[in-house]
């Protein structure tokens, strides 16, 4: 397994970048273009977008996630003290709010499925999420420098 970290941690990179970008996106660029357009554009806007997410996301979440655990395992089976290594508490502090970010992931596509998702919601979930990525990514890359 160990010989695919290259592999995997390519395909988590990508779908990290993917993910991540997609959020970030959201918060800087589409919510402020929205708020200037006629409300029923905006609508518009706010029902097609997380119809599109819904095809693909759900997809690069799984990639990611799966990929992420292949390389968390590779880490953890080859140090026995892995608990007591700063990488190690930094990766599982890492993976800790990763799963904050799918909870909200998993209820917010379970709310536009059911069409319970309002605009306010939708902007106040990705707000969240966004400030949640932003210490996975720090952590991600700390883990390796601090
Ligand atoms: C929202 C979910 C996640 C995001 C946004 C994310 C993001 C990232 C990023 C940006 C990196 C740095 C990759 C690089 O620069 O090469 C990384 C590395 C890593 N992630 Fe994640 N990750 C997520 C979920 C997970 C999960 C669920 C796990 C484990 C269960 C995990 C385990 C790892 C490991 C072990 C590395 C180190 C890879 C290396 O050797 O560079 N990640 N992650």
């Amino acid at each position: 397994m160990a010989s695919f970290y290259g592999l995997f941690v390519t395909i988590h990179l990508l779908c990290a970048l993917t993910f991540v970008g997609a959020v970030f996106f959201e918060v800087l660029v589409i919510e402020p273009v929205e708020r200037g357009l006629p409300d029923e554009t905006g609508r518009q806007l706010a029902d097609a977008i997380p119809r599109r997410v819904r095809g693909f996301m759900p997809v690069v979440v799984a990639l990611l996630y799966l990929s992420g655990g292949a390389m968390f395992w590779i880490h953890f089976s080859s140090r026995p003290d892995f608990f007591h290594t700063k990488f190690g508490l930094l990766l599982s502090a890492k993976v800790a709010l990763t799963f904050i970010v799918l909870g909200v992931f998993v209820s917010a596509m379970r709310a536009a499925r059911k069409g319970t998702m309002d605009v306010c919601r939708f902007r106040y979930t990705h707000r969240i999420v966004g400030a949640v990525m932003l210490g996975i990514v720090l952590l991600a890359k700390g883990m390796f420098y601090l």
